[in-house]
């Protein structure tokens, strides 16, 4: 059965808009797990845009199931998650004129950065995730890098404009989830899945968990966070 970590960032996003101080994910990461999700992800970005240092702080204390940390694989980040210590950290290629993160870390281009990340992060204890694109070459290469766990970037499928293409980005997701699986790798996957295409996945049991974000803040602000969470979760448990 699938598992489910919700991304609290756009929470965050929400009180920045305004530069105060709620509403607070902190107090998010508290309702998603009464609410049955299986981890809560944040992305402490190199400008801190949105999840600052005092959030990921407290919710590292607060959280009872698992803390997982997106972050760029920079020497900065690697010293912060080595303070946190969250249970995984997520590797991100990160700019700063992005919106969100738009594709996947490129392992071939960036094997050494990658390679050294993994290193310290093993040393201190915490797993180390790969956020890429789902093709073949990334998975071997992620596989050779000793990463624990692959996140496969659905971004490609969930924006896909009609059913061709759609099928061809979630074929090209179901390969790389073989591939990944088959080389010992633990298949995460995420980025843009909302409550209906969540369903499309049914066909890739080889995936472990989706790190879903901002389809649950969304819905939350109008049902409630912890209806928005039970709802996904269900989802992803029925896959
Ligand atoms: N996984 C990664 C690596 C991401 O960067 C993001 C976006 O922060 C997500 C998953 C979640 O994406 P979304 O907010 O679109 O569900």
């Amino acid at each position: 059965m699938a598992q489910l970590a919700v991304n609290v960032d756009h929470v965050a996003t929400l009180r920045q808009a305004r530069g105060v101080d709620y509403p607070d994910p902190a107090a998010a990461a508290v309702l998603v797990e009464l609410a049955g999700a299986d981890g809560v992800v944040i992305h402490l970005r190199e400008d801190r845009r949105h999840i600052n240092e005092r959030d990921a702080r407290v919710i590292r204390q607060l959280v009872r199931t698992k803390l997982i940390l997106e972050m760029a694989p920079s020497r900065a980040m690697l010293e912060m998650a080595k303070e946190i210590a969250p249970h995984q950290a997520t590797l991100v290629p990160e700019t700063r004129e992005e919106i969100t993160t738009e594709g996947g870390l490129d392992l071939l281009a960036n094997r050494d950065t990658v390679a050294g990340a993994i290193e310290f992060l093993h040393a201190a204890g915490i797993k180390a995730s790969l956020f890429v694109d789902p093709e073949p070459e990334q998975m071997r290469a992620a596989a050779e890098l000793s990463a624990d766990v692959v996140e496969l970037h659905t971004g490609a499928f969930c924006e896909a404009r009609g059913e061709d293409q759609a099928k061809t980005e979630m074929a090209r997701i179901a390969r790389a989830a073989r591939e990944a699986h088959s080389l010992g790798l633990t298949v995460h996957a995420g980025h843009g899945i909302g409550y209906t295409d969540i369903r499309d996945f049914s066909g890739i049991p080889e995936i472990a968990e989706f790190s879903i974000g901002h389809s649950i803040v969304s819905r939350a602000v109008l049902v409630g966070m912890d209806r928005a969470v039970r709802e996904m979760l269900a989802l992803v448990r029925g896959l």
